[in-house]
């Protein structure tokens, strides 16, 4: 008999990059993945912590599978990711989510297989949080789901302990990969027809720090750029303090790398980034996009900011605006700032006002949607090269150029995979709209 799984996946590409490999982990047991909760057997909460209404919407959407286990009590359910990783919560999925069968931590998920087959042979219910990250990792071959991208991990964990972020808490000290298993995966990806290569760990920058053969992120880039194909390569996410000349001369060099840098600058107030601990002043972080503008001229730079930081001030918040339409973002992730238990932020006096979170989260997104806008409407008239990467529910195909640009198009035929070129007529908000004109 079929039988069946669903994986809900929150959080930022590492983590549908790991769910992309509890999808091969269920594939090989014989499993297939669906939509439906009623029909499955199995369904996995891959979870974040980084923020909390990630992990609210986690605690109701487990929540809204309470009545579905009594009427089946054959269906599996199990937490994993950063989440369970935290002081505490494997204990409270034990006492207020009895009905969850499986807690495992992010530390566990390589071994996710073994776990849900303990678990299937005696029925008992695990509760597996390892303490220590493990130094070795990938040792599962994703099943992709994210076609014509294929996520490739470089390294874990982060050693930098912005005082807001609980990522080195959750996910450890970093680990590399090494450049020969990286190779590896990416030749394989673009030899089955993969048209985009994304590189991923928190600090891509600091790659092979802790390797013994004295690699950095830059000679990874400079050797991908011997796989021959029509692909492209991007990477994420980077440091500003950490981003080297050596690695724009890389980027610059290598004609598969997209130029497009994401830059999170989370701050445009010097005093701010003291006390995040970002260790850059706004002018380093000026003198970074300078290096990368005189090399690529053409360079799209995207961001991640957060407002109301502890004891920030109107003047400070001001300071941010005016470095977001200094900088000129192509795209900005934006964040209310949300507490976190157990980094230094947590506990600093100063905490911001929700209401005030909230305004100033408004007129952020309102400035960087209007640059974002001005910016889509310079490409109006333009032939953009675009990877065309899905359909989406009106039937327009989309694909974005190679600075992040999307553009929307209508086919005949199925383009998906497929580099095009399309002639932009229009431009409605941020989006694109134009024609393939090949
Ligand atoms: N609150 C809000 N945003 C956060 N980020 C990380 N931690 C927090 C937090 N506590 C944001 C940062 C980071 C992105 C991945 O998530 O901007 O770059
Ligand atoms: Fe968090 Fe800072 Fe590490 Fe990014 S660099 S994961 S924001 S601690």
């Amino acid at each position: 008999m079929q039988k069946y799984y669903k994986i809900y996946t929150y959080g930022c590409q590492m983590n549908v990059h790991e769910s992309e490999k509890l999808a091969a982990v269920l594939s090989d047991k014989g499993y297939s993945s669906c939509d439906d909760d009623a029909l499955c057997d199995v369904i996995v909460f891959n979870t974040c912590c980084i923020r909390e209404n990630a992990e609210s919407k986690v605690f109701g959407n487990v929540g809204a599978l309470k009545n579905l286990k009594a009427k089946k009590p054959s269906l599996v359910i199990a937490v994993g990711g950063c989440m369970t990783q935290q002081n505490g919560i494997s204990e409270t999925f034990k006492a207020s989510y009895p009905f969850v069968d499986i807690v495992f931590g992010t530390h566990n998920l390589e071994r996710f297989g073994d776990i849900l087959e303990r678990y299937l042979s005696f029925g008992k219910k695990i509760y597996e949080i390892e303490k220590d990250a493990p130094a070795c990792f990938d040792t599962i071959k994703p099943k992709r789901t994210s076609f014509p991208n294929a996520w490739i991990n470089i390294m874990q964990g982060c050693d930098n302990f912005c005082t807001y972020c609980i990522v080195p808490y959750v996910r450890g000290r970093e680990r590399s990969r090494s450049i020969e298993d990286i190779f590896a995966e990416a030749s394989t990806a673009i030899e089955s027809g993969y048209k985009e290569i994304t590189l991923l760990g928190q600090n891509v920058n600091s790659y092979g720090k802790d390797l013994k053969g004295g690699e950095n992120f830059a000679a990874l880039i400079n050797k991908l750029s011997a796989i021959d194909g029509d692909y492209r390569l991007r990477f994420m996410s980077n440091h500003p303090k950490d981003l080297t000349k050596e690695l724009v001369a890389a980027v610059a060099d290598n004609p598969h790398c997209c130029h497009q840098i994401h830059l999170p600058v989370q701050a445009g107030s010097d005093r701010i980034l003291k006390l995040m601990n970002r260790r850059y002043t706004v002018e380093d972080y000026l003198e970074k996009v300078g290096m990368i503008k005189k090399v690529m001229p053409d360079c799209a730079i995207t961001t991640d900011i957060m407002v109301g930081f502890p004891t920030e001030t109107e003047e400070d918040f001001s300071e941010t605006l005016a470095l977001v339409e200094k900088v000129r973002y192509s795209q900005a992730f934006t964040f209310v700032y949300s507490r976190r238990k157990g980094t230094v932020a947590d506990k600093m006096d100063g905490q911001i006002a929700e209401s005030v979170k909230k305004d100033r989260i408004m007129r952020l997104v309102d400035k960087q949607n209007s640059i974002a806008k001005d910016i889509a409407e310079e490409s109006v008239g333009k032939t953009l090269r675009v990877l065309c990467e899905d359909k989406d529910k009106r039937g327009y195909y989309m694909g974005r150029d190679e600075y992040g640009k999307m553009a929307y198009f209508t086919s005949e035929k199925n383009v998906i995979g497929e580099f095009l070129s399309v002639k932009i007529s229009d431009s409605q908000g941020v989006s694109l709209f134009g024609d393939i004109v090949r």
